[in-house]
Order: C-alpha cells, then structure tokens, then sequence
C-alpha cells in the first residue's frame, strides 16, 4: 500500500469504500449540470477535456456549447479546415490543443471499432495521462485514476503531505498512485469528475469550504485547520519581458502579423505586428500599454502608433492588410482583438 496510506485513516478497504461512497452521494446530489454531463458521449468527454486542460469551467461552456453546434462529431471536426477549427478555438488561448483535436478526430474517425485502451489514447496528440485517464474512465469505465491541480489539492490535504514538490507537474506524477489506491472500481468515470469537482467546488485553494465537505472526517488537514497550507509547490521565479507592437493603420483597415508556421505558441494566428531585430516601423506616439503573464513571463506589451514602407510589408511575408469589414473573419489571438477593438473605439 502506499507511503502515505500507513497511519492515516484511509489505510483499511473498508474505509475507502466509506471514502469512496461519501464522495460518490455527495457528487450525485451536487454535480454542476454541465452540457458534456447531461447527455454525455465519448465525442463530447474528449472536447471537454481538451478545452477544460489549463482553463475554467466557466471559460470553457460558451466554447463548448458552440463548438458542438458546429462540430458535432469526430467526422465533421476531422473533414473541416484547420482554419475553421482555429477560428472556433479563438480566445481559448494555448492552441495547440485545437490543432491536436484536430488530429486526433482523424485518427479516432479511422479506428474501428473505436479502441477503449488508455495506451491506444495515450499515443494520440496532445494526449497524456491526465487525459487519457479521463477520457477512458469516463466513457469506457477503465479503473484509471486522474491526477489535475485539483486532485493534487485535495489529497495533500486529506493526508497531510507536507512534500515540497517543485512544480504542479511533478506533483500531479507523484500522487498519481495514491489517487489509484482510492478509486472506485464500479464507478471511475464519476469517481474522477468527483475528486476534480471536489477540488473545484469545495476544496478551494484559498478558504476552502471544510465545514461541508463530504470527506472532511478523512481529512487531516480540514480537521485541523491549516489546509491552505497544502499543497506545498515551489514557486518558480517569473520573468519580465517588454515588446513594441505598432498599430498601423489605412482608411479600410490594418496591418496585422500572421505567427510563423512553426511559431511554438500560436502559428497560423493573427496579432499585432511587433518589431523584429531590424526596424521596419517609424514609430510614433505610444497610444497604450498592455501588461499580461503567459506561463512564467509578465510581458509589458506597448502598442505605437506607426507606419510602415510599402517595400517592407512587401520583404516580410507575415504580415498581411485585414480590411475592417474582414477583421471578424480572421483568427485573431484573443487579448489583441481585445485591444483592437478597444484602441478602435477610442480617440488616441
Ligand atoms: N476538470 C476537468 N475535467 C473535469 C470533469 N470532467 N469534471 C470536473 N472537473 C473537471
């Protein structure tokens, strides 16, 4: 049995199985009523799980419920264009799960029968553990336990597990085999969206909501009143970054910079030039400045206005005139269609 199972109360199967029905009533009673949830399938549960990983539930629904509409099976979604699937995608930030969605739908739309192996879901794009997990105890009833942030939270407060981890990664991979001491063997698939839903709803990070809790009678730390205290995860030191964007603008619409193909974050997407190691911008008044964090990086992004030689446009592939009645049409990263139309409606 585990490390951390030996003197805790949760070291007899009779105990988990109380743990377990505890959780289990609990969520029954209390579950949000989410549209992958109310009439579920192995099509929804995958896209959910794509668009849940790194963002929140209340992000995610108006997504969800539109991509469906529009994509409403593996086969539509693998026959559509990467440039539609992007533009459905637009806002939700982190972008290569669409386009690993993307992939996957033609691999899964090949399969036949479709396979209920997590090693088989596992080799698929944008697949890991976390997901594979979910997607094959939700919809195949595979006893795999998941192990997110919000799992990470709740166990190291049940057990008290003081463990200085050094990143949120390392710890989801280090209790992945205590959460599969305590899964439900009848029932993985609501077992695993309880434990998240838990951590979601209940077992907050900041004032975590103990006096309700359904297993607060296995919780160490809940019974003590330090939970907040755990998970203990190092922080990693951030850094600063300054970038110079330009709005250039022409009576029908402006300048915009499409992302390398191979651009890492988000290629294929629109955002506002910036500069380059050779200046091609006459740089003119600062009309804003922008401040963001992606990941470990605080970017100050200051936006000019500017202009632009006809010949440097013409030497630079990426960037490309939008008119004004095309903007909506384009892919645009979320924050700069933000600022576009902020910096449109305003008198700089
Ligand atoms: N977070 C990610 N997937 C989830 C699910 N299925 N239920 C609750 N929280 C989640």
């Amino acid at each position: 049995m585990n490390n951390l199972l030996t003197k805790h109360k949760l070291d007899q199967k009779s105990r988990i199985v109380k743990f377990q029905n505890n959780l289990l009533g609990w969520y029954d009673k209390n579950k949000r009523a989410l549209p992958w949830r109310t009439e579920p399938s192995l099509y929804k549960t995958v896209v959910s799980e794509f668009m849940l990983q790194q963002t929140r539930v209340s992000t995610v629904l108006p997504y969800f419920r539109n991509w469906i509409e529009t994509f409403p099976d593996f086969k539509i979604l693998a026959k559509s264009k990467e440039e539609k699937v992007l533009k459905n995608w637009e806002g939700l930030g982190y972008y290569s799960r669409a386009r690993n969605l993307h992939k996957l739908s033609n691999i899964v739309c090949s399969w036949d029968p479709i396979s209920k192996e997590i090693k088989d879901w596992q080799a698929l794009p944008g697949v890991g553990p976390y997901i594979s997990a979910a997607i094959t105890s939700i919809s195949f009833s595979q006893s795999r336990a998941v192990c997110d942030g919000n799992v990470v939270r709740v166990l190291t407060r049940i057990f008290a597990n003081s463990t200085k981890f050094k990143d949120g990664a390392t710890a989801q991979k280090k209790l992945q085999p205590l959460a599969q001491t305590l899964i439900n063997g009848e029932r993985p698939g609501d077992y695993n969206q309880a434990i998240m839903e838990l951590g979601a709803t209940i077992c907050h990070r900041q004032s975590p909501l103990c006096t309700i809790c359904p297993v607060l009678s296995f919780c160490v730390t809940g019974q003590r009143g330090d939970s907040e205290n755990f998970p203990a995860i190092l922080k990693k030191k951030k850094v600063k970054q300054n970038i110079e964007r330009f709005w250039i603008e022409y009576p029908h619409g402006l300048l915009l910079q499409k992302a390398e193909k191979n651009s890492k974050r988000m290629p294929g997407i629109y955002e506002l030039p910036k500069s380059d190691k050779f200046s091609l911008f006459r740089k003119r008044n600062l009309i804003t400045r922008k401040k963001r964090t992606i990941g470990l990086v605080d970017y100050c992004e200051s936006i000019y206005k500017a202009s632009i030689e006809k010949k440097n446009i013409e030497k630079n592939g990426s960037f490309k005139w939008i008119q004004w009645e095309n903007i909506d049409k384009v892919t645009i990263s979320g924050p700069h269609r933000k600022w576009i139309k902020e910096i449109r409606n305003s008198n700089f």
